[in-house]
C-alpha cells in the first residue's frame, strides 16, 4: 500500500508535501471569499468573471496543488523511484503555481489582461516542471500496477489541459484567434474528467482499501477503468470537434457508465469496511461518490433534455457537484489521513522515545475534522440551492463555505504546528 510502505529514506522531507497541503485550503478559502464579495452576479452564468476565477482558485489552487503533493509523496513507494532533489522540485513547482494561479484568477475576475498574460509563463513552468519530473520517475520504474498506469494517463491529461488553458488565456488576452467555446469545453473536460477524474480513480485503488479498511477493488475494474475512461475522453473530444451532435452518445455509452461504475464500486467497498466505527475520511468519500453519481446522472439527463441543458443552473450544478462535491470532498478526506500520517512518520525520526509521539488521531482530532465535514456538506447543499436562487442564498452559501475552508486550513496548520513544537 502506498503510504503505509513508506520508509523515511524514501520519503521526501516533510516540508515538500506540507507546503502544498498548507497552501491548498487557503486557495479554497479565497474562492469562497470571492463568491461572498461578488454576490449573485457570480452565479449569473458559467462565464461570469468571478466564477471563472473561483473555478481556477479551486482547480489549480486547491485540487492540482494537493494532487501534485500526493503524487510526489506516492511516487517513491509505488514506482520505487524517489524524486531527485525533492526540495528544489517543490520550490520550482509550488511558487510559480501559487503565483500563476493568483494572477490568472485576478486576470479572469477583473478582465485584467496583463495579469492573465503574466500568469502564462508561471503556470507553463510549474506544469512543465511537474510533468517532466513525474513522467521521468514513472518512465524509469519497472513496477507495473493499475495506479501507475492511471498516473501516466492523468499526467497526459494534465499536459493537454494546460496546453488548452494557456491557449484560452492567450485568446482572452487578445493574442490568439481560435474557436474559444469548443476549446473551453475540451479544456474543462480534460481538466475535470482526465486530470482530476483519472487520477482520483487511480489513487483510490491504493488509498480506499488502506485508509478506509475495505477490501481491494476487483481486478476487472482496476485493469480497465482508467484506460477505458481515457480512451472515451479522446473519442469524445474528437467527436465534439468534428461531429458535435454525436458527442452525447459517447457520453452515454462510454464516460458516464465508467464514472457511475467507479462510484458504485467504491460505495460497495465502503459497505464492506472491516471497521464499523464511523470514520471522517470514509464520510468525505461517501459525499464525494454521491456527488459523482449526481453529476453523472444530471449530465446524462441533460444530453436528452433540452430544457435541462438550457437551464442557467445546469452548468453550475455540474461544476459544483464535480469540483466541490466530488473532487474537494475526496481530497479533503485524504488530507485527514495523509497529513497526520506524515507528521507521525517524520516525528518518529526526530524522537526515539516512541511513547512521546502522539498518534494520528491526536494530531488532527476527529472532533475538529467532523466539524469541518459538517460545514463542507452544508456549504455544498447551499451552493446547489444558490445556483437556482442566487439572491440571497449565495451569501449564506459562501459564508458557510468560508467557514469550512478556514477550518480545514486551521486543522492542517495545527498538525504542522504540533510537528514543529515536538520536533524542536
Ligand atoms: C495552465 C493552467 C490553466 C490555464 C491557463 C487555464 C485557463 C483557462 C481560461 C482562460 C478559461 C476561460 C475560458 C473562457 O472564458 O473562454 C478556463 C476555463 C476553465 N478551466 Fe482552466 N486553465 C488552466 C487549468 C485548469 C485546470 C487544471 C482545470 C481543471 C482541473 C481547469 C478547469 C477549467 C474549467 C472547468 C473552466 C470553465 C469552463 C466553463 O465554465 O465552461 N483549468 N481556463
Amino acid at each position: 500500500m502506498a503510504l503505509a510502505g513508506l520508509s523515511l529514506e524514501q520519503a521526501p522531507p516533510l516540508s515538500v508535501p506540507l507546503r502544498f497541503f498548507l497552501t491548498a485550503p487557503l486557495f479554497a478559502f479565497l474562492a469562497a471569499l470571492l463568491l461572498l464579495f461578488s454576490g449573485p452576479t457570480a452565479l449569473a452564468s458559467r462565464w461570469s468573471p468571478a466564477l471563472l476565477a473561483a473555478t481556477h482558485l479551486l482547480t489549480l489552487g486547491f485540487i492540482t496543488m494537493s494532487m501534485m503533493a500526493t503524487l510526489l509523496q506516492m511516487l517513491p513507494v509505488l514506482a520505487g523511484a524517489a524524486v531527485k532533489q525533492p526540495r528544489l522540485v517543490a520550490w520550482l513547482v509550488h511558487v510559480p503555481l501559487s503565483a500563476g494561479t493568483l494572477l490568472l484568477a485576478s486576470g479572469l475576475a477583473a478582465g485584467w489582461k496583463i495579469g492573465m498574460l503574466a500568469s502564462l509563463p508561471l503556470l507553463a513552468w510549474a506544469m512543465l516542471t511537474f510533468i517532466l519530473v513525474a513522467a521521468y520517475s514513472l518512465a524509469r520504474t519497472e513496477a507495473r500496477n493499475a495506479t501507475i498506469n492511471a498516473m501516466r494517463l492523468a499526467l497526459g491529461a494534465l499536459a493537454i489541459t494546460a496546453l488548452l488553458g494557456l491557449t484560452l488565456a492567450a485568446i482572452l488576452a487578445g493574442h490568439a484567434a481560435l474557436p474559444a467555446l469548443k476549446l473551453t469545453d475540451l479544456h474543462a473536460a480534460w481538466g475535470l474528467l482526465g486530470w482530476v477524474g483519472v487520477l482520483i480513480i487511480g489513487v483510490a485503488y491504493q488509498v480506499v482499501p488502506m485508509f478506509q479498511m475495505t477490501p481491494a477493488y476487483a481486478t476487472r475494474i482496476t485493469a480497465w477503468l482508467a484506460p477505458w475512461f481515457f480512451i472515451m475522453l479522446l473519442i469524445w473530444s474528437i467527436t465534439v470537434w468534428w461531429a458535435e451532435d454525436n458527442a452525447k452518445w459517447v457520453a452515454l455509452t462510454g464516460l458516464a457508465p465508467g464514472l457511475i461504475g467507479f462510484a458504485l464500486a467504491t460505495l460497495s467497498l465502503q459497505r464492506k469496511r472491516r471497521r464499523r466505527a464511523p470514520d471522517i475520511t470514509s464520510q468525505f468519500w461517501r459525499m464525494g461518490m454521491a456527488s459523482l453519481l449526481a453529476a453523472s446522472g444530471i449530465w446524462l439527463v441533460a444530453q436528452f433534455s433540452p430544457a435541462l441543458s438550457a437551464a442557467a443552473f445546469y452548468p453550475l450544478w455540474l461544476g459544483m457537484l464535480w469540483i466541490v462535491g466530488f473532487a474537494m470532498s475526496v481530497i479533503n478526506g485524504m488530507l485527514y489521513k495523509i497529513v497526520p500520517f506524515l507528521v507521525w512518520l517524520h516525528l518518529q525520526s526526530r524522537r526515539p522515545a516512541r511513547g512521546a509521539i502522539p498518534n494520528t488521531k491526536e494530531i488532527i482530532p476527529d472532533k475538529m475534522a467532523r466539524r469541518q465535514l459538517r460545514a463542507h456538506g452544508a456549504a455544498l447543499a447551499l451552493l446547489l440551492c444558490a445556483a437556482v436562487l442566487p439572491n440571497p442564498l449565495v451569501y449564506m452559501a459562501a459564508a458557510v463555505w468560508c467557514v469550512s475552508c478556514a477550518l480545514l486550513a486551521w486543522n492542517v496548520f495545527s498538525a504542522y504546528r504540533l510537528y514543529h513544537r515536538l520536533a524542536a
